[in-house]
């Protein structure tokens, strides 16, 4: 999604708005631009594709103040005339989100004389603003009086050469920071970017808007009303966001999965026994009373919920619905206040789950959980009860480490409601403690399968298709796994319910069909190879990842991968890393874009 840069300080601020959007990149974009104050004049520059070209062509700019953006394409195609920033009068403007009521704007605004440029939505609140310099002077009024007509969610950067030194932020729905330095005073859509200058950040909330000058920042609502927010000092590490050795930031994550989950894991501590208190300190009360659990979230969060959803009802008895959230929050559904709503997302910024949360709410639910990898994002601040991942900044487009972390802390939440529920003795909830602590270790001796999963890889790159199969708690895995190929090496992948193949996908199994299939070895293992031997009557090529204990035979057409442990219940946490490493490589044979697969963005804050 579209990432903001802004900066008023003492000294040349072009460097840190280029560097910024660098930080900015891995949430993905199609254009790049910024706009700074050169005397009485806006000095506009604007580039479609990489930073590094706008930075080159940049290179002789110097300025005090300045506003930077990377864009998503939402209306209208990529390209130079629709990249931020857009200029009307005096002022440009960056924005991020999307302005739902813009085309009544647009005509308001044409018939006043204003001529569009663009074909988006952005360039109508820079009318707008300039429209409202006319009924008061002061930038901050200006962009006060514009964002009361605005409808949607945005986060805008404004600056003006009639008022230099000084930049206007606002946000409504879309995330927004500030960086408060002794140098200058900054903001960006999230910390990466401002670390280069300070740690200190502060998080504005929706229906801010702030005044940025070098000497400070003032902050008030919409109505005018001066609001003071705490500075919070970021605990981001410049290092969790460099690349190292690695080739990629996927793979980086991919590897660093043991570390996230040990660091995930922390909060069980060297104990035999969890206590609710992980969820927050209210959870013993609120989740005593729960008789029904509701996941809402997106993409990859979704399908932790899936898996989790088998661990809540065969472990904790607790019945379980998970629904995509962009669906839920249209849905006329019948709301019922015993249950356990749990939005779950890496940024905590996604629109669909934070509105799918919000509908929930609006319902009479009130009992939220929000499990999220990012502490300070609006979908934990909305929740009742919180749990944070601690898989570090995820910068791959494709979600791997928020994944898996994902999972761990879910099954730590099915533990918690086993126990509430009497569910669960205290040699059980010793055991699987011990399994989760073990997990590091196991997901580490999976990581060793790199070699052999890259040979697979080379196999797959030339085809079109591919089909997952997965049963029981490992269906959602085979639709992960199947998410992850189609996203970073475009080859179409379809998951299906193992069982449910001769319901039709059959049809499609052919010699150029490759079959990759999740086999542990649990209580399904002797129906899935029922439907794998169905596979092979029909010539298809099958790729079965196995544990090393699931008596398949390799055969012609059936090839065998067997990850070294498994682990009963959390078999899932397991079975996922092999899948995400064949994705990586099938991208890298493919050469594709692995980190920033074209037309998606890291974190989706658009609906
Ligand atoms: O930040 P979130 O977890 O809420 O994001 C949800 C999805 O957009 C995300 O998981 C997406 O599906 C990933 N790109 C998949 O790898």
């Amino acid at each position: 999604m579209c990432g903001i840069v802004a900066a008023a300080a003492a000294s040349n601020i072009v460097p840190v708005l280029i560097e910024g959007l660098k930080k900015l990149e891995y949430r993905g974009y199609d254009s790049a631009g910024l706009a700074v104050i050169a005397g009485e004049n806006i000095r506009r520059i604007r580039s479609v594709g990489r930073v590094a070209e706008l930075a080159s062509a940049a290179a002789d700019v110097s300025a005090v103040t300045g506003i930077a953006h990377t864009r998503w394409a939402t209306h209208g195609v990529p390209s130079e005339r629709n990249a931020h920033p857009h200029v009307s009068g005096s002022i440009a403007v960056v924005h991020n989100g999307i302005i739902e009521n813009y085309a009544e704007l647009r005509a308001e605004l044409t018939a006043h004389g204003y001529q569009f440029t663009s074909d988006t939505d952005t360039e109508s609140i820079a009318h707008l603003i300039a429209a409202k310099l006319n009924v008061d002077a002061d930038l901050l009024t200006a962009v006060r009086l514009a964002c009361q007509r605005l409808v949607g969610a945005y986060a805008i950067a404004v600056i003006d050469w009639r008022q230099p030194g000084k930049v206007v932020v606002a946000r409504e729905g879309s995330p927004l920071l500030l960086g408060v330095a002794a140098d200058g005073n900054y903001a960006a859509s999230d910390a990466s970017a401002l670390l280069q200058v300070t740690r200190d950040v502060i998080y504005l909330e929706n229906g801010d808007i702030a005044e940025l000058t070098p000497q400070g920042v003032r902050i008030s609502l919409f109505d005018g009303t001066l609001v003071e927010r705490p500075i919070h000092v970021s605990e981001l590490s410049p290092a969790a966001i460099e690349l190292g050795a690695y080739r990629h930031y996927m793979q980086k994550e991919i590897f660093e999965q043991p570390a996230a989950l040990a660091n995930t894991l922390e909060i069980v501590g060297g104990g035999k026994t969890i206590q609710p208190g992980i969820f927050g300190a209210e959870a013993g009360q609120l989740l005593a009373d729960v008789d029904h659990i509701l996941i809402l979230a997106c993409g990859t969060s979704s399908h932790s919920g899936l898996v989790a959803r088998y661990w809540l009802e065969a472990i904790a008895g607790v019945p379980c619905t998970v629904e995509v959230a962009s669906e839920y929050r249209y849905r006329t559904s019948v709301p019922n206040p015993r249950q356990l709503v749990v939005a779950i997302s890496q940024s905590g910024e996604t629109a669909d789950t934070l509105a799918a949360l919000r509908h929930a709410k609006a319902l009479g639910q009130d009992k939220t959980l929000a499990i999220c990898n990012v502490p300070e994002s609006a979908i934990v601040r909305e929740c009742a009860l919180r749990f944070i991942t601690r898989a570090g900044p995820e910068i791959g487009v494709a979600s791997t480490k928020a994944f898996t972390t994902q999972l761990a802390a879910l099954f730590l939440l099915t533990l918690v409601m086993a126990k509430l529920r009497q569910r669960l003795s205290g040699e059980q909830e010793s055991a699987f403690i011990e399994q989760l602590r073990h997990l590091p270790v196991a997901v580490n001796k999976i990581l060793e399968l790199e070699l052999a999963i890259e040979i697979w890889a080379k196999r797959f790159a030339s085809k079109q298709h591919a089909l997952f199969l997965g049963r029981g708690r490992h269906y959602p895995i085979a639709m992960e796994g199947a998410l992850k190929l189609k996203e970073i090496s475009y080859i179409h992948a379809e998951a299906y319910p193992a069982g449910e193949l001769k319901h039709g996908p059959l049809a499609l199994v052919d010699r150029d069909m490759p079959v990759i299939s999740v086999a542990p070895n649990d209580a399904l293992l002797d129906k899935l190879k029922s439907n794998l031997e169905v596979v092979q009557a029909r010539g298809g090529e099958l790729y079965v990842f196995a544990d090393a204990d699931s008596e398949i035979p390799e055969s012609t057409g059936v090839h065998i991968l067997r990850l070294p442990e498994h682990y009963g219940a959390l078999s899932p946490i397991l079975h996922i890393v092999p899948l995400q490493l064949l994705s990586y490589h099938v991208a890298l044979v493919k050469g594709t874009d692995v980190d920033k697969p074209r037309n998606l963005a890291k974190s989706v804050t658009v609906e």
